[in-house]
Order: C-alpha cells, then structure tokens, then sequence
C-alpha cells in the first residue's frame, strides 16, 4: 500500500537536504511525498531552532496539525530537526498530538520508529546522538532531482559563539569521509546535478579521512569534486572566517568550478561585540581575509549574516558594524535582531537591548545592504554571464537560472535548458534578481 508523506522544512540548507533524505529513508518501506499535509498519512515538520520565532511557527503549525490529524483516521505527527533535539519533552508537553520526536542525528530510524506505532507502542522520542554515522545508515541513491542539490558533508559546531544554539541541538563537529562524498556526488551527477552546494554548519572546518589515507580539508575535497565530469559548479556553505585557511583560499583562484561567491559571516563590525560574541577574531582581520580572498579570486562575491542588539552593543558598536559593511561591500546577507535563546551565555548577559532599537539598528543595516545589493546587481548590465537554468520562469515562455554570484537570472526561452549552463547577456537587474537575453553566439 502506498502511503503519503508530507514534509514541511524550515531554516536552512542542511535541512533541506535532510527532508530529502527523510523521503528517502521512508520510500522503500512505501511512502511517497504529497504537496500538502491534508493528502498525507504522515506530516514532518523539520524544524529550526535558530531564533524564537523559527522555533514558535512550529508550534503554531503543530496546532494546526492537531486539528487535522482530529478529523482524520490513522494520520501520524513527527517533529524533526532542532527543536526536537533542543526542545523533545517540551513539544510532547505542548504538543500531545505529535507521535515522533526525532532529532537530526537519528532521522534514519524513522521507519522503525513509525513500524513501532503501527504495533500500537505509542509516543516516539530518539535524540540521541548516535556513534555511527548516519549517513552511512541511510539509501545509498537518493531520490532528489534538479540540476542543482545540496550535499551535507560536515555537521555539527565546536565555536560555541555565545548567541548560539547549534552546538547544542547539532552537537560536535563531525566531517564525512571524503570518499563517501565523492561517491554521493558522482552519483548526483549520474541524476543531473550540475552544480552541488556543499553543506556544514561550520563547513570551512571539515577535516576527514580521504581516499589516499592522509586527511583532508575542505580545498582539498574540492579539488576532488571538481574533477567529476559533468559537474560544473561547487559551492560551500556555511563558514567560519577562523577557519578559512590558505589551502581553501588559493582554491578560489584556482579551481574554476569553484563558485565566486562566498558566505562568510561576520555577525558584527564592533571588536567589543566580536569578543562577547566568541567569535574569535576582531574586525580588521575578517577585512585582510576578505583582502587575501580578493587577491586570489578578483571578482569574489560576499555575503555574510549580521546580528544587531547583541547585549551591550552601543550606538558605536553599531556603527562600527556599519563601517565593516561600507568597507567589504556585500552582494547579499541576512540579518536578525538578537534573539535570546535559553541556556546560551548571551542570554545572561547584562545590558539586554530593548525591542525598538534593535528595530531601528536593522533597518538602517538593512536599508544599506540592500542598497549594495541592488547597485552589485545593477552593475552586472551589459555583462554576460554563464547561468545554469534549474527551473521554468515566473512567466510562460521564461526560464530561470542562477548566475556564478546566485542571483536568480529570467530569460525568455525554452525550458529545455533547464539543466543546462548558458551564456545570457544581462540587460538589467533589482535588487533580487537579473534579466537577460540569451547569447546565442556562445551558448554552451
Ligand atoms: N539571535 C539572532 N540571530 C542568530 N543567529 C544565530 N543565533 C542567533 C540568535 N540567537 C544568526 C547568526 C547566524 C545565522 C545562521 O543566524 O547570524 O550566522
Ligand atoms: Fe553557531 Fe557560531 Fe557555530 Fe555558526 S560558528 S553554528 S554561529 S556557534
């Protein structure tokens, strides 16, 4: 008997690519995917726990769940992710409709854990953070498709930056073996992949035992990945800026696959706020290091994530972050008011800062962000650019793509390309996203 399972993810990448292979995970034993949770016999929720809003939509919609799940036969409630491993008792105090609490380390249980229910065991919980590899426990072929997919390679944080849950909900950091990567992306590529996007909460920090033996960073995984035919494009994400090391920086001149682009977080402008923050190094060294990157990959793109109101972040402090910003020039970022999350230092912090001014701090980081966007954006007219289309357009007869820098590209054309890279002449740009023309004459 086939039946439907609905995911539903929040927060980043790494779950993303998770749900997939939760989907995966859950195939064989005869589950396939609905678009929404009315047509499932089973909703996951693979949820965030970054800030307090990611965490509280969870709830909300796990309200909305029960309601549904009351009006229908044999409906099972799971919550993956985050708050499940941060917050497993809670939800099954606040949330009795849920069946299954599974933490992001122990997902590819799932289908023992539903077979348990179905023999009438009741609740499941499972946070455990287990000494095998799950990744090793989990369908070698996945079922995702698109030209372009994530592949987690690292998991898990041991910086312990004082806003931060992550190295409690995700534990220590853990990289996979080169070999196994190599193995999954050659697969990916065999289903279509043309680009893949490496993933790791502090993905820069990736060390692991490679095919030869000897252990591997990230450059030189990439360097390896990048001599996979047919695979056009590497991107990696998350990173730290201690651990971008000379290896991984010479790589951005040197391994044409290698996107030019780059999410460096910075998180704040302000020495004083870097070092409550533990972040480890001070403002003017993240400015050499994006200095050093430049100098090995001119047309280097960054991005970075910025948290304003952290405890005892003075207008000075904030202005500093405001320099920091007009000094490096991004091309894209995020930014969040502090969000103050149990048992993290920063939460204890005195000098907690009042609601209002975190909200004027973002909007003015925000307004010159998104200036610099826009004018980056801007300034790609009259270029032309290789865009690997991975899905049709906003408009009949459009398809649309992402430039070297991730910027969504539209152009007229045929959704046969989709899967392609092509040359597009830019003819304009806002402030998410570029339009163009195909280069006919170049196309690839
Ligand atoms: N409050 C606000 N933003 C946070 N981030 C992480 N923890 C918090 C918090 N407690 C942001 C950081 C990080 C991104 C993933 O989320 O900027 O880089
Ligand atoms: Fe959180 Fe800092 Fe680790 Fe990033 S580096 S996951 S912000 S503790």
């Amino acid at each position: 008997m086939t039946r439907k399972v609905h995911i539903k993810t929040y927060g980043c990448q790494m779950n993303v690519y998770d749900s997939q292979r939760m989907a995966d995970v859950l195939a064989p034993i005869g589950y396939a995917t609905a678009d929404t949770p009315e047509g499932a016999d089973l909703v996951i929720l693979n949820t965030c726990h970054i800030r307090e809003k990611a965490a509280d939509k969870v709830y909300s919609e796990l309200g909305r769940l029960a309601k549904l799940k009351a009006a229908k036969d044999g409906m099972m409630i799971a919550v993956a992710g985050c708050v499940a491993q941060a917050e497993g008792a809670e939800i099954s105090r606040r949330a009795p409709a849920v069946d299954i609490v599974v933490g992001p380390q122990a997902y590819h249980r799932l289908p023992q854990m539903i077979a348990e229910i179905h023999r009438g065991a009741g609740r499941r919980l499972d946070t455990e953070f287990p000494a095998l590899d799950k990744f090793d426990a989990l369908p070698a072929a996945s079922g995702a498709t698109g030209p372009a997919r994530f592949l987690t390679v690292q998991e898990g944080c041991d910086k312990f930056c004082t806003f931060c849950v992550v190295p409690y909900t995700r534990g220590a950091e853990y990289s996979r073996r080169a070999a196994s990567i190599i193995a999954e992306a050659r697969n990916m590529v065999a289903t279509g992949a043309r680009e893949i996007t490496l993933l790791g909460q502090n993905v820069n920090a990736y060390s692991a035992e490679g095919p030869d033996g000897k252990d591997w960073g990230l450059a030189r995984l990439i360097r390896a990945l990048a001599e996979i035919d047919g695979l056009a494009r590497i991107r990696y994400t998350t990173s730290h800026p201690r651990d971008m090391g000379d290896d991984l920086i010479a790589a951005h001149g040197e391994v044409p696959a290698l996107m030019p682009f780059l999410h460096l977080p910075v998180q704040s402008g302000s020495d004083k706020i870097l070092d409550a923050m533990n972040r480890k190094h001070t403002a003017d060294e993240y400015r050499r290091l994006i200095d050093r990157l430049r100098h090995a990959r001119a047309d280097l793109a960054l991005s970075s994530d910025f948290i304003v109101g952290f405890p005892g972040e003075s207008d000075a402090d904030f202005a500093a972050t405001m320099q920091l910003i007009r000094d490096v020039g991004f091309v894209q970022a995020f930014s969040f008011k502090y969000s103050r999350r149990p048992g993290t230092p920063a939460s204890a912090m005195p000098k907690q800062i009042a609601e209002p001014a975190k909200d004027a701090r973002l909007q003015e980081l925000q307004e010159e962000l998104f200036r610099q966007q826009t004018a980056f954006n801007l300034s790609l007219t009259g270029q032309t650019l290789p865009v690997l289309f991975d899905r049709p357009g906003r408009n009949p007869g459009q398809v649309a793509g992402r430039s070297p820098f991730l910027q969504s590209v539209h152009v007229t054309g045929p959704l046969s390309l989709i899967g392609s890279v092509a040359m597009v002449e830019i003819t304009g740009g806002s402030q998410n996203s570029l339009g163009g023309q195909l280069a006919h004459a170049e196309a690839a």
